[in-house]
């Protein structure tokens, strides 16, 4: 393997400095799944203030409302991304306690961002 790498020990050096610099600075936190994008910790605010009163909003939770599917199960039936629409136009359900929602687009990509990190 060393003998792959150029004779010259300062080569050698930089080399494994760089390989230690680079490892720190893209190391993965400890619990990788509890860091989340932006956009997925605005999504997250969203939901924890409009929807999880019904609906499970993490990975492990049942809903406070046994009928509204908790929002990790959601990608289970359809790509979160086709709630884009619903979403913008106002989603409506089957049942009349789910409350009508317009979110505009941030919010919306906000919303899906967070979606999809439940999907990990
Ligand atoms: C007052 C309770 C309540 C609140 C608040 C609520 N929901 Fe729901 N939601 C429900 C219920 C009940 C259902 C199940 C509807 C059904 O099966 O017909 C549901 C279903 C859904 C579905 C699945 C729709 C489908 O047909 O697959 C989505 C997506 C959803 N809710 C998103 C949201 C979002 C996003 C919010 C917050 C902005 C939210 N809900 C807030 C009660 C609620």
């Amino acid at each position: 393997m060393s003998r792959a790498l150029p004779s010259n020990g300062h080569t050698l050096w930089y080399a494994m400095l760089t390989a230690i610099a680079f490892a720190a600075a893209f190391s993965v936190p400890a619990r990788s799944e509890d860091v989340l994008s932006p956009a997925a910790q605005r999504g997250s605010v969203f939901v924890r203030t409009n929807c999880s009163h019904c609906h499970s909003i993490d990975k492990v939770s049942e809903s406070p409302l046994k009928v509204a599917p908790p929002f990790r199960t959601l990608h289970l039936r359809y790509p979160v991304e086709s709630l884009q629409e619903s979403l913008a136009e106002g989603i409506i359900t089957g049942h009349p306690s789910m409350p009508e929602f317009k979110l505009d687009p941030g919010q919306i990509a906000d919303v899906i961002a967070y979606l999809k990190s439940l999907e990990r």
